[in-house]
């Protein structure tokens, strides 16, 4: 004992340093986000467990800003994007030009929605590895399991959809699940997030960027063929597809589809859309 201990004591304050580090990096996941779902997704899970997880991921991830789950619609139902009830019925060959199979054709889908566009529709579904979604790889064949289960039996395990490279895996550390933490006031957002900075919501009235009012966004939206509601969040999130002319190029952060969970998006959204109407 005697003799370990000159060699031990001046390592005490390493010990303390390690110690607390080890103490904070199990503490981040738990308190500071609800532990993510994505954790219990493991390749033990059932395809029908998958399933029921993929649908709390379909409901909490912003899906259904754009989709419906209406049994008794068909493929258009009343969202931006197709309706999805029965989308595993009517895929079950895939697309023409496209995967030839259901699990093929939902990977792509989720991975690269432009790749196939559902006829009628434009190209306005962010892919779902990326904002505002934010699935990683578990969470997608959970998706998939989910999106079989609308139609078939679900049949996916982890493993058994293709992960191109990039695209994130659940780590054990876990990642940020925001969804559904905070409620959203989207009229305390704008300022929050410093929009008002550079955006007034009266017509006219220019600051660093356009004037957000209703009215404006809709002609703005008009010409880019795309509705008012996809056109706020493609210019929100991805504000660079999309640049307004007589304004600076890249001035607008481009990170906000990481800042705001897809709700607070969706609530910004509505927000914007009504703003300046006039009587
Ligand atoms: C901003 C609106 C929007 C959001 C958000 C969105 N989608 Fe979509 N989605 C669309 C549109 C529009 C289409 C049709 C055009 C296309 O194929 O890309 C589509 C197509 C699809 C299809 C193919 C449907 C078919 O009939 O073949 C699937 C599956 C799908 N989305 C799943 C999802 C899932 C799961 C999420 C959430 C992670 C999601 N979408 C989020 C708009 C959206
Ligand atoms: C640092 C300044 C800045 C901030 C902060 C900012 N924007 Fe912008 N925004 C701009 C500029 C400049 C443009 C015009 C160039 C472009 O289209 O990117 C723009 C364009 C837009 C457009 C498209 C307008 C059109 O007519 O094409 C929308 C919508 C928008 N911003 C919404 C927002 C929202 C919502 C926020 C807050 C979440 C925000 N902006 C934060 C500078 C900013």
């Amino acid at each position: 004992m005697n003799r370990i201990a000159p060699y031990v004591t001046p390592l005490i304050p390493a010990f303390v340093v390690i110690g607390f580090f080890v103490w904070f990096s199990n503490w981040i996941p738990q308190t500071r986000w609800q532990p993510p779902q994505a954790q219990e997704i493991s390749a033990a899970l059932a395809p029908a467990e998958l399933a029921q997880i993929g649908q709390t991921i379909v409901r909490q991830r912003g899906c259904l800003a754009c989709h419906t789950i209406e049994p008794a619609a068909g493929v258009k139902g009343g969202g931006r994007g197709p309706n999805l009830a029965g989308v595993a019925s009517r895929r079950t060959q895939g697309v023409k030009g496209g995967p030839d199979n259901l699990v093929g054709y939902l990977a792509q889908a989720l991975y690269e929605p432009g790749a196939y566009l559902v006829e009628g529709y434009a190209n306005i579904m962010p892919p779902s590895i990326s904002a505002p979604a934010n699935l990683n790889y578990e969470e997608v064949v959970a998706v998939i399991a989910y999106l079989q289960s609308l139609g078939k039996t679900p049949t996916v395990k982890v493993g058994d959809v293709p992960r191109p490279a990039g695209v994130r895996s659940a780590v054990p550390s876990g990642k940020p699940t925001t969804v559904g933490a905070q409620a959203a006031e989207p009229a305390a957002m704008f300022a929050s997030l410093g929009c008002d900075a550079c955006h007034s919501l009266k017509a006219g009235e220019t600051k660093v960027g356009p004037a957000l009012d209703a009215p404006g966004m809709k002609q703005a939206a008009a010409e880019r063929k795309m509705s008012l509601e996809a056109f706020l969040m493609e210019s929100i999130v991805n504000p660079k597809v999309y640049e307004k002319k007589g304004f600076p190029s890249g001035v607008m952060p481009q990170d906000y589809g990481t800042r705001m969970t897809a709700g607070q998006l969706d609530a910004l959204v509505r927000y914007l859309a009504v703003q300046g109407k006039r009587p």
